[in-house]
């Protein structure tokens, strides 16, 4: 882990005497860690013992003149933000964007990956607050490492043990191995809604967020691949160090698409495109007529998949189906007809996944037919679930 900057923020637990090995480990496999530490973490270990060990000064205190912008230089410039031990407080602030303390503050001006170990009484683990706090956390992309079931520092038996240092070490080596496993591999992804202009100020469109597109276009960049992405219409920045691409009609995606398949390995395409476009572009605003209607008279558009499937250029095709019934059947049809190797089925009428969502449940489905229901997940860990399959299948190419 040369060269890999990691904050480790410990908050107010028993069990933050533990991640003091923690440290030392992470320092010996090569990581630079800063200590960052909740306001009342100092109370079980000292600042002083996490400096020894680190070799860094520990960030504790928002209050010191000196620091006052700690927070702000200590999340600029890590790679990956571990909470060990969270308790049920710091997961409650992290989940409700609270920011008093040193750890709190370093969390919110953090834009990275974040990885949670928690630890805390059974009871307080299995409460409801709790779990929506972590439910929250997890929508927004953030992973945890579970506690263990054992003898707690209460006196109790249950689930609320920090997990051992050396799954949480693990975990930690798996994010760096992963980080660069895509490096040398070219993506093209699609993202967001069309917009099919009808007159000057009328569009047809859906309610696509782009969020998935750019979720993976960003997992792309941390695990080191190349990305051009291809985006319609959405409120999101583009992830930094991607190539970058906007459109609004899908005839101007199908244009984009078809002039940098060339040079990619992967296309994805997690567009919702259009399918049709009004016949005609009224040059004015079409005008009221009293109560009466309209009849407008639309046109398909070009399918990108079909475009790309009848160029057969060999590269690895992933298409996205958003289904509102017979998911399995609808998106086997879709993966048959468009000649792709993996499609990623959501049911869109389920209410709270998919389009606007961060988060989504999918069901990725193979030409060997072969079908996996994932349960509900952030976009972002879906979109590594996805990347891990793309891997396999580039690697057998
Ligand atoms: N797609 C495409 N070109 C289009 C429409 C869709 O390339 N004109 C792609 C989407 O990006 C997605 C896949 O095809 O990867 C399936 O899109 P979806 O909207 O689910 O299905 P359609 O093929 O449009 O069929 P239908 O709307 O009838 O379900």
């Amino acid at each position: 882990m040369k060269n890999v900057k990691i904050i480790l923020g410990v908050s107010a637990g028993i069990a933050s005497y533990k991640t003091l090995d923690l440290v030392r480990l992470l320092v010996k496999e090569g990581a630079e860690v800063r200590v960052v530490m909740s306001a009342n973490a100092a109370q079980f270990v000292t600042p002083l013992t996490f400096e020894a060990i680190s070799g860094f000064p520990v960030y504790c205190s928002i209050f010191d003149a000196q620091n006052s912008m700690e927070h702000i230089r200590v999340a600029e410039n890590a790679d990956l933000f571990v909470v060990a031990p969270a308790t049920a407080s710091i997961l409650a602030k992290m989940a409700n964007g609270l920011a008093d303390d040193a750890l709190s503050c370093t969390h919110l001006a953090f834009k990275g990956p974040v990885l949670v170990a928690p630890a805390m009484n059974d009871g307080m683990w299995n409460h409801t607050a709790v779990k929506q706090n972590i439910s929250t956390l997890k929508s927004r992309g953030v992973e945890f490492i579970d506690p263990e079931s054992g003898d707690l520092a209460c006196g109790a038996i249950g689930q609320g043990r920090l997990a051992d240092i050396t799954v949480i070490l693990d975990k930690i080596k798996n994010y760096f191995i992963q980080r660069d496993d895509l490096k040398g591999i070219r993506f093209l992804i699609t993202a967001g809604p069309t917009h099919e202009a009808i007159d000057p100020v009328r569009y047809l469109s859906n309610p696509s967020s782009g969020k998935m597109g750019y979720a993976l276009a960003e997992q792309v960049k941390t695990r080191g691949g190349k990305v051009t992405l291809i985006s319609g219409p959405t409120n999101l920045k583009p992830p930094l160090g991607v190539n970058f691409k906007a459109c609004k009609k899908a005839e101007e995606m199908n244009l984009l698409v078809q002039e940098n398949l060339e040079q990619c390995d992967v296309l994805v395409m997690a567009a919702a495109v259009g399918d049709f476009a009004a016949e005609n572009l009224e040059k004015e605003k079409i005008k009221k007529q009293g109560d009466k209607g309209l009849v407008l008279k639309l046109v398909a558009t070009k399918d990108i998949l079909l475009e790309v499937a009848k160029r057969n250029l060999g590269k690895v095709v992933v298409g996205f189906a958003a289904e509102t019934q017979n998911l399995v059947e609808s998106a086997l049809d879709k993966l048959k007809k468009k000649n792709l190797d993996l499609i990623v089925a959501n049911d869109i009428s389920s209410p709270g996944i998919g389009f606007q969502s961060d988060s989504n449940k999918v069901t990725i489905i193979d030409r060997e037919e072969s079908i996996e229901n994932l349960p509900l997940k952030s976009k972002r860990e879906i979109s590594d679930l996805l990347l891990d399959r793309i891997l396999a299948l580039v690697k057998s190419t």
